[in-house]
């Protein structure tokens, strides 16, 4: 532990040149590849993982070593793509990670290549990230010279080429299967699943997509096994997780906590708690489409998917924004809402004339035209985009409204009778 925090993952952040192979080398970097290579089979690495209990911390939290083991036997070639898009508004955990200790980012690829038999692995990186592109392209090159990329690697046999590719500027290219389109040269569009990208992805190949920080935990699991990453978290929510925080606490930024760890300890000890000392009003726990929680409630709740989700939210990538008491609720959801409208991709009727729909109510509402009645036409749009659009964005679009609309009501009633705001006084 290093204060409050357990510093695991994050435990190069902070050490000069931390990016540097050298200062990777020496702080231990690279051995986890070398003993998965030398003293593990591949199907050894995928059951390490597995028992580790390792869930991907890209969202939808879909544990990592069952994924893995969807591949189908026999078919090749198959390909790892590493998702760096991060384009929620609130996260920001990946890009730390990407900046400050590109290696870990590689080895973890690296690892996991050689655990789903993928010899060409792709970052598909969020295009705004030109910091993070340089590191990891810097990375790459070291670590190629270095025997550990490339053809033939640590002597073993093994070969794996890293490609960076970066978007462009697209949010629901973070989705696996708009990113595989986009990957492939196409426009970022959705595909149904099944079939899953595990059994037929990129170049209709089997594909394994995974968040940064779920591959950046793998060579720790690898190094230490699976027992010693279950000493954290809880039994169905094992291990470390980052949480980034922003919004109007203290100390906002990336903190590395258990799993399971009181909501309060990261607000209040952490993130040294409210800012200014003003009451928080609202917890969006895990990326702008979790349900927005009362902070009162938030703030009783745990930091694990189950936790959360009672709690009626969900941990999601675990970008935690925090919104005090001085914000219009109104005018956050028509902020997140413009956000959404502007990233529908178009593809589906529910998302893409809903979450338009939804940005004009709230236009107005907020701009003190609002009707009585838009309140409850808000929540028949939102049923009708929720699981009814073609991939998630319209269930993350819905996210905000529904639960703005269903903690702080009276605000919006304010906005539509009032015509101003509640919190302007
Ligand atoms: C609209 C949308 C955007 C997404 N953006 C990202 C992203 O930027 N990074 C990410 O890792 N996963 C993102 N996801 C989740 C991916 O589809 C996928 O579940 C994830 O990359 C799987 O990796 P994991 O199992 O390691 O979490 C997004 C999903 C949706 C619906």
């Amino acid at each position: 532990m290093t204060g409050m925090q357990t510093k695991v993952l994050l435990r190069n952040i902070g050490v000069p040149n931390s990016h540097e192979i050298e200062t990777y080398l020496s702080r231990g970097g690279y051995q986890a590849l070398q003993k998965a290579l030398r003293e593990h089979q591949p199907a050894e690495v995928v059951r390490i993982v597995a028992d580790s209990g390792l869930r991907g911390r890209g969202g939808a939290g879909f544990p990592t070593g069952r994924k893995w083991m969807f591949l189908p036997k026999g078919v090749y070639p198959r390909y790892l793509i590493c998702n760096a898009d991060e384009g929620e508004p609130g996260t920001f955990k990946d890009r730390v990670l990407m900046e400050h200790d590109p290696h870990g980012v590689i080895e973890g690829i690296a690892i996991a290549s050689y655990a789903c038999e993928v010899h060409q692995a792709f970052i598909y990186l969020r295009g705004e990230y030109e910091l993070s592109y340089h590191r990891l392209r810097d990375a790459i090159v070291q670590a190629s010279e270095r025997g550990f990329l490339g053809k033939n690697i640590l002597g073993t046999g093994y070969d794996l080429d890293v490609h960076i590719v970066r978007g462009a500027g697209s949010y629901v290219c973070g989705e696996e299967t708009a990113l595989l389109s986009s990957l492939e040269g196409k426009r970022g569009h959705p595909k149904l699943k099944p079939p899953f990208p595990a059994t037929e992805g990129l170049y209709r190949k089997p594909t394994i997509v995974n968040n940064v920080e779920t591959l950046f935990n793998v060579p720790f699991i690898v190094e230490h096994g699976a027992e010693w990453y279950r000493q954290w978290g809880t039994e169905r929510s094992p291990g470390l997780k980052l949480f980034c925080v922003s919004g109007h606490v203290e100390r906002p930024g990336t903190y590395e906590l258990p799993m399971g760890t009181p909501m309060r300890t990261l607000i209040d000890d952490l993130c040294g708690g409210p800012r200014d000392g003003i009451p928080l009003k609202a917890i969006i726990p895990g990326g702008s489409s979790t349900p927005m929680m009362p902070a009162e409630v938030a703030l009783q709740t745990n930091l694990d998917y189950e936790s959360i989700f009672e709690a009626g939210s969900l941990l999601g990538a675990g970008a935690v924004i925090v919104i005090n008491e001085k914000t219009c609720i109104v005018r956050t959801t028509h902020r997140l809402a413009g956000f959404y409208r502007h990233e529908s991709c178009g593809k589906c009727i529910p998302c893409r004339e809903g979450t338009d729909w939804m940005y004009k109510i709230l236009h107005r509402i907020e701009h003190g035209q609002g009707r009585t009645e838009d309140l409850d036409l808000l929540l028949d749009i939102c049923d009708n985009i929720a699981e009814k659009s073609f991939c998630p964005l319209g269930d993350a679009a819905v996210g905000p409204v529904r639960s703005s609309l269903t903690h702080f009501r009276e605000e919006y009633e304010f906005h539509v009778s009032e015509k101003r705001c509640l919190v302007d006084g």
